[in-house]
């Protein structure tokens, strides 16, 4: 199978939609990261996700809603403070999570009683879900583990002559996926950190849960539980005041391979000398660099030493979540 890389435009939606229809699938640029796209109501088609992507089976997806699309018929209970966060934050980075009617095939929520639903901002995405007139089961077009795609290349790179069409939407211009909110319950509760964050969610509703997985739990979003975001090369992690045992395992692996550092802009301005991924000041900019820079590593280095940022709250809960369970966790070494 031939795959196309293609802006949007009429002739591309056409084969867009007719692909939807026929129970195939399409890759499509987001905000956040590029989608893997499929007809929520086939189970063919939501099935064909799994097995493209290699995804564990209990792992549920997110369904994927131009912003005219009435869910009435999708959800069923909708708590009154789900209004003032669509209001405040949607179409955006945002994907809040419902008890589900269960009218979308039973494997985009892997049997769960609930629906995971988002209302994207790109341009493109808006065109593709327009065009197909239904609810787009979605997500990241990664093979399962692996990095997220932050453009439509990292997408052919997952899956070249795998899948027949990548609406290209050019870069990601928020770079890491949206925020997981629960919101069955009567406050809501963060289940994955991402650009909406915490403080925002705050400042609109009252109050905001974060969840954290205990131990020995079946965790709430179950994605949460792999292994995940990882470049194909060796990890490892130091904590920012550890720069000192970062610097002598570059200098070990510099003897047989390639290491190379991913650090924020101030540890690598700090460190200059050394081949270094630099992932930015801000945290809006890290949030953007992230897995650019972790793809960048499969090709550069045979060892990336990540050295955790320094800055905290807001977006980098989310990038320091991802960054963490990329490069081995926070006793890696
Ligand atoms: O930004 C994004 O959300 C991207 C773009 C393509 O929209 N999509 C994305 O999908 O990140 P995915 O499949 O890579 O991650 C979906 C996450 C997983 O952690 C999954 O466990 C969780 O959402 N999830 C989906 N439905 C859920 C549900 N009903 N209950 C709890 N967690 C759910
Ligand atoms: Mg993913």
């Amino acid at each position: 199978m031939q795959t196309v890389i293609s802006a949007c435009n009429a002739e591309v939606l056409a084969r867009a939609r007719q692909l939807i229809e026929e129970d195939g699938v399409v890759a499509f640029h987001t905000e956040t990261v590029y989608g893997l796209g499929a007809n929520a109501f086939s189970d063919r088609a939501v099935q064909s996700i799994f097995a493209l992507k290699g995804r564990p089976a209990d792992n549920p997806l997110i369904v994927h809603v131009h912003p005219a699309y009435d869910i009435s018929s999708l959800v069923d209970f909708v708590p009154p403070y789900t209004e003032k966060l669509r209001k405040a934050f949607l179409p955006g980075p945002l994907t809040m999570i419902y008890p589900s009617t269960h009218r979308v095939s039973a494997a985009v929520s892997c049997g769960l009683n609930t629906l995971a639903i988002r209302i994207p901002s790109s341009p493109t995405a808006q065109a593709f879900l327009e065009a197909v007139g239904l609810p787009v089961a979605a997500p990241s077009a990664n093979r399962s583990k692996h990095v997220s795609p932050v453009t439509a290349m990292h997408v052919y790179d997952d899956f070249a002559g795998r899948i027949p069409l990548i609406l290209d939407g050019g870069p990601c211009s928020g770079g890491i996926e949206s925020t997981v909110l629960d919101c069955t319950g009567e406050i809501p509760q963060i289940l994955r950190a991402g650009l909406v964050t915490r403080e925002m969610i705050e400042r609109t509703v009252g109050a905001c849960g974060v969840y954290t997985m205990q131990k020995g739990e079946k965790p709430k979003s179950p994605g949460m539980a792999y292994k995940h975001y990882s470049p194909v090369c060796r990890t490892a992690y130091f904590q920012a005041q550890d720069v000192a045992l970062a610097i002598a395992l570059y200098r070990e692996e510099e003897r047989t391979g390639k290491p190379c550092f991913l650090a924020d802009r101030a540890t690598a301005e700090q460190l200059g000398g050394f081949r270094i991924l630099d992932l930015g000041a801000s945290g809006e900019e890290m949030a953007r660099n992230l897995y650019a820079r972790l793809r960048e590593s499969e090709t550069q280095a045979t060892l990336l030493i990540a050295i955790e940022p320094k800055e905290r709250g807001g977006v980098m809960e989310g990038v320091l979540n991802r960054l963490i369970r990329a490069c081995g966790g926070k006793n890696a070494t």
